[in-house]
């Protein structure tokens, strides 16, 4: 059979990434967090202090990101995050991270990647597109959660506003902006958990694969 690819986006704090992990698991399929290599680029400027606004250092940064070594501890951090978002409005940069990730996605096991454009422009012709979404209320909630778990604090009313900000400079860029594909299966998670959302997921894939195997 076909190497079965999934791609699944959705704006930062919706739980592509649990969600991501999970399918991959399920299905043994190779996974990529492709918000990893935006990251990866933007840890670099940083690191150097140069701007994120830097274009020619982006590109450089972005030609020598290595998928197979992303470090996710280093590259977790929210400010990381937030500068992502900044180097991820440069086209040539989105255009050399798009062509490993699309390289990724032609694994023979098959893959599943999550992010903000693979559904429309890194894998268009993926078996199974999925567009995962929650309130921003629900998704700051998650997320000041986490940081409590760890032990940290944080303002509610500043985590929503940063996820806000973010959803805004996703949803509002001119290349490749978030949005579902035409042909996504949207998945509201504001009411459900981790395992209602895996079940949910899994039916759609599911039915995909059922269909496949009757052609
Ligand atoms: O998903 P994550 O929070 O790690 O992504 C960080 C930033 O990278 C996003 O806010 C977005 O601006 C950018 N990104 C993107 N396209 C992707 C994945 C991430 O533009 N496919």
């Amino acid at each position: 059979a076909r190497p079965l690819l999934i791609a699944i986006d959705g704006p930062a704090g919706a739980g592509k990434g649990t969600l991501a992990r999970r399918l991959a698991d399920y299905y043994h399929l190779a996974q990529l967090d492709t918000g990893l290599s935006y990251r990866a680029v933007a840890h670099k400027l940083i690191e150097k202090g140069w701007p994120l606004d830097d274009a020619g250092h982006a590109i450089e940064a972005a030609r020598l990101v290595d998928l197979g070594h992303l470090d996710r501890t280093v590259l977790s951090a929210h400010a990381v995050g937030e500068a992502a978002s900044k180097v991820a409005v440069i086209p040539e940069v989105r255009r050399i991270l798009v062509g490993k990730q699309r390289a990724f996605s032609r694994k023979p096991e098959g893959a599943v990647l999550d992010g903000r454009d693979i559904g429309t422009v890194v894998c268009p012709d993926a078996d199974v597109k999925l567009y995962v979404t929650a309130s921003a209320q629900v998704r700051a909630r998650r997320r000041l959660n986490e940081i409590e778990e760890k032990g940290g604090h944080a303002e509610f009313s500043e985590i929503l506003a940063d996820i806000q900000r973010r959803d805004e400079r996703d949803m509002g860029r001119a290349d490749s902006p978030l949005r579902p594909a035409a042909d996504a299966h949207l998945l509201d998670t504001s009411e459900m958990d981790i395992e209602a959302a895996f079940l949910a997921a899994k039916a759609v894939v599911d039915d995909v694969l059922a269909k496949r195997s009757k052609v």
